[in-house]
């Protein structure tokens, strides 16, 4: 039976990006024996011009049934949509992995570390009182959510190179005592994981002067939201950043970045769309025991990687001049030729 993936095109590149995606899952699919059938659930700007707000019930809907959602970024609606769908279908954990790649020029050249980013509570949760003379928003912590994604980080400690680094700026807010004491618990049952603790500021500063130190950093979600972009900065591009955003049930896969509107959207890069297409592909291959999927996952973050370092197609952003279809043509073609050689 098929897989159903819900997916949101989104705004401004999310179309372009996820067409892409979705012709390399199609010829990935096919490569590897599997089957996938995508639905579309319009959300964003143009699903509030067109049906008159952001996440209509019926792509809700097609997004709860669906067996995983691939998402494409929306624009100025994106709190109705991406934050909305983080808390209600409690997608708690938020993983961005950030790995310096051959053939993409940066400062550096062996960085390899997770943002695993607490996703459904802090400043986020949107608790505000704004008035014409204060504006409040409310950082909201519980134990609950402090636990399982201190959880999520050691476990994924335990099979990397067991480093938990905790992201928090306790010198200022007592809060996040109860973030620290709640991953400082975890930490016990995960002897063979070091824990090092850093406040934000100083994460922010290590991660562009010395970021190799890092393995996986474990932090609440506007910092880590902030700290993902830098991180895509310093392993070379927006435009690879991919990001999983799951929970006990569900998951969700989109690109770090938003929806660029300073660029030509035929020219954006669809190589973070693709890798979040890649991360669905492992975790459902997990979820579902289909061992196609995992070798298909892999497959495809091979073709990018041999993509980027033989840097015939390269988008703007990587210093190329080749269109968002351009990379996906040359990508399926890698692809079927990886194939052939197994
Ligand atoms: P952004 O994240 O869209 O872009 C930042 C910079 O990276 C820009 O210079 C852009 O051209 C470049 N960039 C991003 N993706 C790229 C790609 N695939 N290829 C080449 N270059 C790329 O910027 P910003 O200002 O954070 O957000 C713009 C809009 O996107 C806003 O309306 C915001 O609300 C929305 N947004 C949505 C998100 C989501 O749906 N999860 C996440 C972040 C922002």
């Amino acid at each position: 039976m098929a897989n159903v993936i819900s997916v949101i095109p989104g705004d401004g590149i999310g179309p372009v990006i996820v067409k892409s995606a979705i012709k390399v899952l199609e010829a990935t699919s096919e490569i590897y024996g599997f089957k996938l059938s995508f639905v579309e659930a319009p959300a964003g700007d143009a699903a509030k011009r067109d049906f008159g707000e952001p996440l209509p019930k019926s792509s809700f809907d097609k997004i709860r049934s669906s067996d995983a959602c691939l998402k494409g970024p929306v624009g100025e609606t994106a709190k109705d949509v991406i934050v909305f769908l983080r808390q209600k279908l409690d997608l708690y954990a938020n993983i961005r992995p950030f790995k310096t790649l051959p053939g993409v020029s940066s400062k550096w050249k062996d960085v390899d570390l997770v943002i695993v980013r607490e996703n459904t509570e802090d400043l986020y949760k949107c608790v505000e009182d704004v008035g014409e003379e204060h504006a409040v928003a409310l950082m909201v912590l519980t134990k609950k959510a402090c636990l399982r994604i201190s959880n999520v980080a050691f476990q994924m400690a335990e099979s990397r190179r067991k480093k938990v680094t905790l992201i928090h700026k306790i010198n200022v807010l007592r809060s996040f005592e109860l973030f620290r004491k709640a991953a400082l618990e975890v930490a016990r049952s995960y002897p063979s994981v070091i824990i090092e603790e850093m406040l934000v500021d100083n994460a922010a500063y290590q991660l562009v002067t010395n970021p190799q130190r890092f393995d996986v950093m474990l932090t609440t979600n506007m910092f880590g939201d902030i700290l993902s972009d830098e991180a895509a900065g310093v392993v070379g591009s927006l435009g690879l950043a991919y990001s999983a955003n799951v929970g006990d049930e569900f998951g969700l896969f989109e690109p770090v970045h938003g929806t660029a509107p300073d660029i030509d959207p035929l020219y954006a890069n669809p190589i973070a769309q693709i890798m979040a297409s890649k991360i669905m592909l492992e975790w459902l291959g997990r979820k579902k025991g289909n061992a196609a999927m995992i070798e298909a996952a892999n497959g495809l973050e091979n073709a990018v990687f041999y993509l980027l370092q033989d840097s015939k197609s390269l988008t703007p952003d990587l210093g190329g001049r080749a269109t968002a279809e351009d990379v996906t043509k040359r990508l399926i073609d890698v692809l079927l030729k990886e194939r052939c050689k197994l």
